[in-house]
């Protein structure tokens, strides 16, 4: 064991937080990278996993894909965990980051044997330098979210209340079940976060079926709807970052201290000066990141550059058919003109016989 500042450091395996729903656009990529910037900014050496071949996380944290050794590697067990890490613009956050290939992972983990756990392996060698790995996962109840389900110690599950939210709900919750009682008995923090909440009775009606439903499995922190997200994302920014005073970012900030209070073996508890140190450290990555983008204007049309789609529009016609009528259309000329040619060269020859 290690010895820091006099005392003895327990040697402690990382808490595993997958952020999972089956259903598209419930807020799960905002909800992995803010919580993962958070954790960072509280002091955790944390590691973001984009298993979405999207890759929304991995530019939401200001990484510019193409990756060639990322999470399709780490989470096929083609590449070790170590290899698959990159730095990200935050301190104490690491990326292993999201590439086209995940499309494909789910075929090539069938293909495996016990390819459920294929993850979970390739997580077990994680060098003792990391606190947390949060997990975005794609919006498919497929392998690859069940890998990281199957290797999670905590799931997050962002919910946002619609008309279907509960539906929704019950299959993902069916599903993260199935996966625990087949595959990972530990797993017993399965937590709701309520997103993009409104301020509307449909809402407050919605939310409250949900609370009724699953009780203290729903966090008690409300994420609210708010634009200076889809800002933060439109500048490849985390919200938490860009706009810490936001009532979004403030929101991911309190998830992030109740995930580490509920995660004893996480490294303790989140003190008021944890909290004061992470709202410090947002605000002076919030002043770094000023201005990034922020000038965007819009041209006039005159002004809009040439995109050089020289070959498009006759791509577009060829897809559309248009050239073979232009091509029928030449075939009849011809024909036509042989006609002619050929009733002139008859006539001749029966005016003008050869002798
Ligand atoms: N609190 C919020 N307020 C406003 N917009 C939000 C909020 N949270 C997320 N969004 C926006 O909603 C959209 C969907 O969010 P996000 O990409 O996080 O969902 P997702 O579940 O990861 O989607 P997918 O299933 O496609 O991976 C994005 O445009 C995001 O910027
Ligand atoms: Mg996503």
């Amino acid at each position: 064991m290690a010895e820091e500042n006099g005392e003895v450091a327990k040697a402690t395996k990382p808490t595993i937080i997958t952020v999972f729903n089956q259903k598209g656009g419930v807020g799960k990529t905002t909800t992995s990278v803010n919580l993962a910037v958070c954790l960072a900014a509280l002091g955790k050496r944390t590691v973001l996993v984009d298993l979405d071949s999207q890759s929304n996380a991995t530019t939401n944290v200001g990484v510019t894909p193409p990756i060639s050794t990322g999470a399709y590697q780490l989470v096929t067990g083609k590449v070790p965990f170590e290899d698959c890490l990159r730095k990200t613009p935050f301190e104490n956050l690491r990326l292993v980051g999201g590439s086209d290939e995940l499309a494909w992972a789910d075929i090539e983990l069938a293909l495996q044997p016990e390819c459920q756990a294929v993850l979970t392996r390739a997580l077990e060698k994680i060098p003792d330098t990391v606190d947390v790995v949060v997990i975005d996962c794609p919006p498919a109840p497929g392998v690859v979210s069940v890998n990281a389900l199957v290797a999670a110690d905590m799931v997050v599950m962002p919910v946002m209340p619609s008309p279907h939210a509960l539906d929704g709900l019950h299959k993902a919750w069916w599903n993260v079940n199935r996966v625990r009682s087949s595959y990972n008995h530990d797993l017993h923090s399965i937590y709701i976060l309520l997103t993009m909440t409104e301020e509307s009775e449909l809402t407050n009606r919605l939310s409250e079926d949900i609370i009724a439903e699953f009780g203290h499995r729903v966090m008690p922190v409300l994420v609210p709807r708010d634009n200076v997200v889809i800002e933060a994302a439109a500048r490849d920014l985390p919200v938490v970052s860009m706009a810490p005073q936001s009532p979004p970012a403030r929101a991911y900030l309190r998830l992030a201290e109740l995930l580490l209070n509920r995660a004893s073996h996480m490294g303790g508890e989140a003190t008021g000066t944890n909290r004061d140190l992470g709202a410090e450290k947002l605000a002076v990555w919030a002043a770094e990141n000023e201005g990034r983008r922020s000038n965007l204007a819009i041209p006039e049309p005159g002004e809009m550059p040439d995109p050089g789609w020289t070959e498009a529009p006759e791509l577009a016609e060829a897809a559309l058919g248009r050239d073979a009528g232009w091509k029928i259309g030449a075939g009849i000329g011809l024909v036509l003109l042989g006609a002619v040619l050929g009733f002139a060269a008859a006539s001749a020859w029966f005016a003008f016989p050869p002798t």
